[in-house]
């Protein structure tokens, strides 16, 4: 306890970007679950209302469903619905962390799934996909971008965040060069800016479209 009689909550920031394998990554989010959204809040959480802008600036369908990768708590979904995103879906594979998405009746499906398995549970194209705070180490790798593009439709756009500890990883930024070269989709929106500006980490939020 604090002087003023205040529980001393545990900080989980810091030792997010220290997970190396998806076992830790599951515990740690489990732990979690109860205090992110106020955490993450209180550090000016800001890569889920600028993903959700740049989609809208890319012409995004907002009448057609969405699917949110590693949704989490449901944040980034309180960001997409006040943008104009009709209809979420959403999947993750923390419970603990879905069964407070499910609280905010924001998704109208949610899936238990891990992003590194196939994702089974798509029955049809999606014209939007989103992955917020998603794309990091111990999280999903780079390998992500192309089986997303598995699930998008052919002129359909894919929204997320790296952040500066993603970045320093050059895997990812080689992947987008390889897979813009190849022709199976192009860079809609890039920009640097802020992530969680209360501990000065930034992010690019990029949104690709998928070419046919
Ligand atoms: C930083 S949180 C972001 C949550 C939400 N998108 C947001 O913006 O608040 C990362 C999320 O990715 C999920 N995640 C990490 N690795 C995953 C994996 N291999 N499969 C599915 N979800 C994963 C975690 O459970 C966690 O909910």
């Amino acid at each position: 306890m604090s002087q003023d009689g205040e529980m001393t909550k545990k900080k989980f920031l810091d030792s997010a970007y220290e997970l190396d394998s998806a076992e830790k990554t599951r515990d740690f989010y489990k732990e979690w679950a109860q205090t992110y959204d106020q955490e993450i809040t209180d550090n000016g959480y800001a890569s889920p209302v600028r993903t959700a802008q740049a989609l809208v600036s890319c012409g995004a369908q907002l009448d057609r469903p969405l699917l949110d990768i590693g949704c989490g708590t449901g944040i980034s979904g309180v960001f997409l619905k006040q943008s104009g995103f009709k209809e979420l879906h959403g999947s993750d594979f923390s419970t603990d962390m879905l069964a407070l998405a499910k609280g905010k009746d924001l998704y109208s499906r949610l899936h238990h799934a891990d992003l590194n398995n196939p994702f089974d549970f798509v029955e049809e194209q999606y014209q939007t996909v989103t992955a917020i705070g998603v794309m990091a180490p111990g999280h999903a790798g780079p390998q992500l971008i192309e089986s997303v593009l598995t699930l998008t439709a052919t002129g359909g756009l894919f929204g997320f965040s790296m952040n500066d500890h993603t970045l320093d990883d050059p895997g990812y930024l080689s992947e987008i060069d390889r897979l813009v070269k190849s022709r199976k989709m192009r860079i809609r929106w890039s920009e640097y800016g802020d992530h969680l500006p209360q501990i000065g980490l930034n992010s690019i939020i990029m949104v690709i479209e998928k070419l046919g």
